[in-house]
Order: structure tokens, then sequence, then C-alpha cells
């Protein structure tokens, strides 16, 4: 696991996606109201909308153009209408700077 700095902690503010590139793969990185970052693929499943233009609610990230709300957590639509996961990305927080593991996981859903 090899973690990319990808920007300035600072860059990264509570409950304001965040779009980040690695390699041409855009990430949304999302600091939630509790202080806790995550890293979300950024590509709606249902359409081809950025998901650092939707809305954070809680532990969620909802796409704005037709509402499917994702778990920061598991990468999983709550809400319908879309159905697949987007890919989760292991994150930390390092000497001010943001870190993500580039290899996706995609969680089982629960
Ligand atoms: S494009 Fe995201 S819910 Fe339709």
């Amino acid at each position: 696991m090899t973690f990319v700095r990808v920007c300035p902690a600072e860059d990264v503010q509570v409950d304001t996606p965040h779009r980040v590139e690695i390699d041409g793969r855009p990430i949304a990185v999302v600091r939630d109201s509790a202080g806790q970052v995550f890293a979300i693929g950024d590509t709606c499943t249902h359409g081809d909308i950025s998901l650092s233009e939707g809305f954070v609610e809680d532990d969620t990230l909802e796409c704005w153009a037709h509402g499917s709300k994702f778990s920061l957590r598991t990468g999983w639509p709550l809400t319908l209408p879309a159905y697949e996961p987007v890919p989760v990305y292991g994150i930390k927080v390092e000497d001010g700077d943001i870190y993500i593991d580039p290899t996706p996981t995609f969680e089982e859903k629960n």
C-alpha cells in the first residue's frame, strides 16, 4: 500500500467535497462535520456526474443530478436511482497533507 499525496489538508473543508485525481482517476475527498476524512470514487454510478459537485450530509455524499446518496464509508448508494457502489480509497492525513492509497476497494453491501 503506497499512499500518494493529493493535496494540503486545508483544501478540504468540512462538508465541502474536494475533487482530486490520481493517474487521471477522479476521487472525491470529503471531511465530515466530525472532522473525519473520506475518499470515494468521484463518478456517480448512475451517470457521468462528479459527486464532488454534490452535497455532504452526515456520512453521505449526494449526487446533485438525481439524488442518490452514497455512503462515504462503504461507497454504496443508500438511495436510488444508483444501485452500484463507487470505490472506496484508503486515506490519511499526515504533516498537514492528505494522502490516498490509489488501490480502490469495493466494500461488501451491508
Ligand atoms: S447521475 Fe447520479 S443519481 Fe443520476
